[in-house]
């Protein structure tokens, strides 16, 4: 049977996950042989973030991210960085957390940043997510994109700027990406938050700001109309070939369980049916389905690829289950690249 990476490989295609880095270090030899062998590209889960690279406000550590940057080229994997600007409580220190500084002082702190991790890993990096999940989840009026409240959002014009250090930092052929959630399909209930980037990003291109592609994260479920989520991200990604903008499908997910009033429901592993499985299998295949046909889509990640590392370990969401069997999942992709 052959390995993703290599049906990838045939197609141009860059076919990866995310690594999760106490999973490295736990020694799991079965990840490992997953992770070399199935994929062409990986992205470090958290070890490129503010909260994994700066223990305080002097300090830069890199030993996690370049130990995950180093098994990447060690598998001959490009890797993916992930992320450079966030606001998420979760993803950034606590002394950032507690930052009062003024909106200057801030802004020479992202400077510093970017700075100084964009130049660390160099042509390392083939691609960055600069800025992830800066629109706010409602937009009311999708042609002025309403920016989300944060840490960041007092520096004027802070995606721009952090777009323009990026680009002076990095060799000229790294890719610079805008990242976000909600965002991959224009129709339905996303189309307001997917226009709102569309503005964005073009808005960008006409001032000039060195902008190259959009990560679509795509954490999406079962319960999604899957038709509908192909033909509006199908459509979404057409209006971003006619800017000549790239893009990545950066953090796929398909748990089983669902929202509803504002909570979510997992689906524990006990209660999946065969119907559930071919559901999620489906929605892997025809998401990589559409990066095999549409030649600005460059690359399909999923966020993790086995139950036993995932941010919903209640939900059953990635491809392999926790004792890394193959679901259906895995075949419905190989099905996709084979086509
Ligand atoms: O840093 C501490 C570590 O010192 C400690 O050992 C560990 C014990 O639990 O906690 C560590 O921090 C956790 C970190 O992951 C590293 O494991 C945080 O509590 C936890 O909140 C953090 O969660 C990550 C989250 O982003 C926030 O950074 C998830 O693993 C990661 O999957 C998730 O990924 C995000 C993407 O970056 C952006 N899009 C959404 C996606 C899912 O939320």
């Amino acid at each position: 049977v052959p390995y993703l990476r290599c049906l990838a490989d045939r197609k141009g295609l860059l076919i990866g996950t995310a690594v999760n880095d106490w999973a490295l270090r736990s020694g799991d030899a079965p990840y490992q042989q997953i992770l070399q062998k199935q994929f062409n590209v990986v992205v470090a889960e958290n070890a490129c973030k503010w909260g994994s690279l700066r223990p305080s406000r002097s300090v830069f550590d890199f030993t996690d991210a370049d130990r995950i940057q180093q098994l990447a080229e060690d598998n001959k994997q490009k890797f993916r960085g992930h992320c450079l600007v966030w606001h998420n409580w979760n993803g950034n220190p606590e002394w950032l957390n507690r930052f009062h500084g003024s909106a200057q002082e801030k802004q020479a702190l992202l400077e510093e940043h970017i700075g100084t991790v964009v130049r660390h890993f160099g042509g390392k990096i083939f691609a960055w997510d600069v800025v992830n999940e800066a629109l706010e989840d409602q937009q009311p009026a999708p042609s002025c994109p309403a920016l989300r409240k944060s840490i960041w959002s007092d520096i004027p014009d802070f995606i721009d700027l952090a777009f323009r250090r990026a680009h002076e930092a990095a060799p000229p052929s790294t890719q610079l990406f805008y990242n976000d959630y909600n965002v991959a399909s224009c129709r339905g209930w996303s189309k307001p938050k997917a226009d709102a980037m569309l503005h964005l990003v073009r808005g960008m291109l006409e001032r000039g700001v060195p902008i190259h592609g959009v990560g679509f994260q795509l954490h999406t479920n079962t319960h999604a109309n899957t038709s509908m989520l192909m033909d509006g991200i199908r459509e979404n990604v057409r209006r971003y070939a006619d800017l000549g903008i790239v893009v990545h499908m950066t953090e796929v997910d398909v748990p089983g369980g669902q929202w509803d009033h504002g909570k979510f429901h997992p689906l524990p592993a006990d209660k999946w049916t065969d119907a559930d499985r071919a559901t999620q299998a489906d929605i892997y295949g025809e998401l990589l389905k559409i990066c095999v046909e549409e030649p600005n889509v460059k690359a399909f990640l999923s966020w993790g690829f086995t139950d036993k590392y995932t941010w919903l370990p209640e939900d059953c969401p990635l491809p392999w289950d926790r004792q890394y069997g193959e679901k259906p999942a895995v075949k419905a992709m190989r099905r996709a690249l084979e086509a």
